[in-house]
């Protein structure tokens, strides 16, 4: 396993749109290991190959307070949704952004496993919300790009602040 660098918005790398895993074979689940242990490490709740540069339809998502439930997406779609849930989000690749989020509170969504097997599972609240923000990853949206065009703005301007103390 190995740890993965995570693209920093406003890269414009992170606004790739990712492709269709066509074969499920030992570098996609060696990409999902990298992604599995680079998530646990940040820490955080989901990554999307599209994070680590990587333009492929793969996330990764553990919401379990103790890191015990991984679940693992290949070309996930949205089948269904309803509802709707305000939640205050952030991201890898947005350090130190948190804000409110409006999303649907309840999806069902396919994908294929690490073996390539298909199957369908009807979430809610936060494996919900992160599923929808794992797959905007995946079409080339950040969760700021929900928010408005002046909340962006001021947003960019405190992550290049940020990057000027760090450098
Ligand atoms: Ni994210």
């Amino acid at each position: 396993m190995a740890l993965l660098p995570i693209l920093r918005y406003p890269d414009p790398r992170l606004h790739r749109k990712a492709a269709l895993v066509t074969e499920v074979d030992e570098a996609i689940r060696k990409l999902i290991s990298d992604m599995a242990e680079t998530m646990y490490e940040a820490p955080g709740i989901g990554l999307a190959a599209t994070q680590v540069d990587v333009h492929k339809r793969v996330v990764v998502i553990d919401v379990s307070e103790d890191k015990s439930k991984l679940f693992a997406f290949i070309n996930p779609e949205i089948l269904d949704r309803s509802g709707e849930q305000v939640c205050e989000e952030g991201c890898l690749s947005v350090p130190g952004i948190y804000e409110k989020v409006t999303r649907s509170e309840r999806v069902k969504v396919r994908a294929l496993d690490p073996q390539g097997e298909p199957f369908t599972l009807e979430v809610e609240g936060l494996l919900a919300v992160c599923i929808q923000h794992e797959i905007d990853h995946l079409d080339g949206k950040v969760f700021v790009e929900h928010l408005s065009q002046l909340k962006q703005s001021r947003i960019k301007a405190r992550l290049a602040k940020q990057a000027r103390i760090t450098a």
